[in-house]
């Protein structure tokens, strides 16, 4: 049988480190009021970090892609297949992917985005997968990479405080022994208002608002429920139990959503990742962030069990369950 299995991590965060405090001044400025205390009790969110404004997507994902391929001990000619997962692309077309790839010194192997906004790494992560298993790729990369400071309204203190921008990516190479045990998928488009960016390009202008608008209670509300039911299906379906998990690397939006998730999967405390207290909600590149930052500490090595999920718009949601 052919696996998958990830053979090197890597991410990069933008030079610029945002704490609340910085950010409770900015806003005041335009007469709105925030506090670190508000913040971080809410969120667990300490700092986040925000790109220039002259760097894209694309930019960030090359830099945690070359860590990745460094790590892997490979070198970008020898990849077949890129994925990236954003919702803040650098064009409208072509693909960040695209982009990315010729960044990388190469051509020809098939490049292309997935959105699936906050679920889109463990979506690029499932397709890469199946392909990888069918014989379509035998070494690729997925990355997850957002500049979600382009989207936010810095009038709504609701949502403008919660994200970051920042890259992180996996080297995915087939494999005679598991790797990927189980993936499990899902997206309820009825959901659409809870979460969005309604604008679009249209005409030569924008239309709509290009903003992001989030009723904050619904997606928490939502996120619990399915992400332990998409970790679950992901047990069932590898014959395995929560015992088996070593770390829950999950998307990093709210501590409260992440603890509450571990909870439900009677998993301490202890054996969750968690890097949005520095990173905020990266979307996309939250979970392999928060994958590659365990790994260089020494918290997740080889050989252990992951299970990574993640929620967003959409509503989407999903989890892999994997060996290191
Ligand atoms: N600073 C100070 N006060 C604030 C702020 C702020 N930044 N934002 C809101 N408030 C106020 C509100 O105005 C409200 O005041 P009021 O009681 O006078 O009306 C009060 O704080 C409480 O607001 P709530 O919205 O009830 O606060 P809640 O406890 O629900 O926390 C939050 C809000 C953090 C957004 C929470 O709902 C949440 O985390 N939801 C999930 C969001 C999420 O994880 N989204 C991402 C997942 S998907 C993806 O990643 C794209």
């Amino acid at each position: 049988t052919r696996y998958s299995r990830i053979t090197g991590t890597g991410s990069y965060l933008p030079p610029k480190r945002v704490t609340n405090a910085d950010l409770a001044v900015q806003l005041a400025a335009r007469g709105i009021e925030t506090s670190d205390d508000w913040i971080v009790e809410r969120t667990g969110i300490r700092a986040r970090h925000f790109a220039d404004p002259d760097v894209t997507s694309s930019e960030l994902g090359v830099h945690a892609a070359r860590q990745a391929l460094e790590s892997a001990g490979r070198t970008a000619s020898e990849i077949d297949l890129i994925i990236v997962a954003t919702s803040t692309p650098d064009m409208v077309f072509p693909s960040t992917a695209c982009i990315l790839q010729n960044k990388l010194g190469i051509a020809g192997c098939p490049a292309f985005d997935v959105q699936a906004v906050c679920s889109g790494f463990v979506y690029a992560l499932t397709v890469a997968d199946a392909m990888i298993r069918t014989g379509s790729a035998n070494r690729a990369l997925v990355i997850g990479s957002e500049v979600f400071s382009r989207i936010l309204d810095f009038e709504d203190r609701t949502t403008c405080v919660l994200f970051g921008d920042g890259a992180g990516a996996v080297v995915l190479e087939a494999s005679d022994t598991p790797g990927i045990l189980a993936t499990d998928l899902h997206a309820d488009g009825k959901h659409v208002e809870i979460l969005c960016v309604p604008g679009g390009v249209f005409g030569g202008k924008v239309h709509g608002n290009p903003l992001l608008r989030m009723d904050g209670q619904a997606v928490f509300k939502l996120a619990v429920g399915v992400l332990e039911e998409a970790a679950r299906a992901t047990l069932a379906k590898a014959g395995k139990t929560e015992a088996d998990i070593d770390w829950l690397v999950p998307h990093q939006a709210n501590i409260r959503i992440m603890l509450g998730t571990a909870r439900k999967l009677k998993l301490p405390q202890d054996k969750v990742i968690v890097t949005v207290d520095e990173h905020g909600n990266t979307s996309a590149a939250s979970i392999p962030l928060a994958l590659d930052t365990a790994v260089r500490t020494g918290k997740i090595r080889k050989g252990d069990t992951l299970m990574l999920e993640g929620v967003g718009g959409g509503f989407t949601w999903g989890a892999v369950l994997l060996d290191f």
